[in-house]
């Protein structure tokens, strides 16, 4: 039977290589943005690869927008087998002109618009015993990284919540994939002017994190050595961690 997926972030970047990959891979697809006109490139594409795509216009920071979305995609394609919920934004923020208003609109995008998806979807997972949710975090969500407050905030709540998710849907049939990836070329990252350590082309990064989708794994953090950092950084003794990392702050600020 053809599955389907829903993608949130379908208009750019990951979302609309997901969402391009798995049509090709006989998916019937739900593309979901706010641009219009790039979620219709994204569904052209695939419907001349003779593929189904149903274009959702809908901000993820508004519930009764995504409830739509996902029930306009039940009613075409049938319930969801798979969630990407992929939507994300980032923003500096400067201590010295904190706003908290900025924060709770990043934490709305990168946390609480992932967390109305799942509400969406998961219901009827439960009801027929399958099915996938997948987020996409981010290594910054690891742990504090310089001018990255709110960003790195709302990811790190991400990460809890899924990993919380996954350990409570056990043995339901739904799986729960967190992947987090570091620095990728896409439009998310063309407007950074400080250096991108182990920075992945974006086509790599989408099949990577495809095969990590379809083995269903727990948790995919890639590229492995700037993960390895990572989960360095946890270990170390803060004084060590605040030297390291306030080095690429200076590098941000240039
Ligand atoms: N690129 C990287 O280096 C990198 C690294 C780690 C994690 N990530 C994460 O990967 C995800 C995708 O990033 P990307 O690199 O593919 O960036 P991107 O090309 O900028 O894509 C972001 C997507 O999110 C959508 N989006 C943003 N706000 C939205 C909202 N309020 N409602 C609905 N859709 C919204 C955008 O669509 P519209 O503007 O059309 O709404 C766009 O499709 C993000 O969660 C990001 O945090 C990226």
């Amino acid at each position: 039977m053809t599955k389907v997926a829903f993608v949130t972030g379908g208009s750019s970047g990951f979302g609309r290589g997901f969402a391009l990959g798995l049509a090709r891979e006989g998916y019937r697809v739900a593309v979901v943005a706010r641009r219009r006109a790039s979620l219709d490139d994204v569904a052209d594409e695939i419907r001349a690869g003779g593929g189904s795509a149903l274009v959702c216009c809908c901000d993820v920071t508004d519930p009764d927008q995504v409830r739509e979305a996902i029930a306009r995609t039940e009613a075409e394609f049938g319930p969801v087998d798979l969630l990407i919920a992929n939507a994300g934004a980032s923003a500096m923020t400067r201590p010295e002109q904190l706003d908290a208003s900025d924060v709770v609109a990043l934490m709305s995008v990168n946390f609480f618009g992932v967390l109305y998806a799942v509400e969406g979807v998961l219901p009827s997972m439960l009801e027929r015993g399958r099915g996938h949710i997948v987020a996409i975090g981010s290594l910054a969500g690891y742990g504090g990284l310089p001018l990255t407050a709110a960003y790195s905030a709302s990811k790190g709540a991400l990460h809890n919540f899924m990993e919380s998710l996954r350990v409570d849907l056990r043995r339901t049939g739904v799986d729960v994939t967190m992947i987090t990836p570091g620095y990728v070329h896409s439009e998310f990252t063309a407007k950074n002017k400080h250096s991108m350590p182990l920075v992945v082309e974006l086509d790599d990064a989408v099949a990577r994190m495809l095969r990590a989708i379809h083995a269903r794994k727990r948790h995919y953090m890639f590229p492995w050595q700037l993960a390895t950092l990572v989960w360095m950084g946890q270990v170390f003794p803060s004084a060590v961690y605040d030297w390291v990392v306030s080095r690429h702050r200076r590098d941000k600020h240039e």
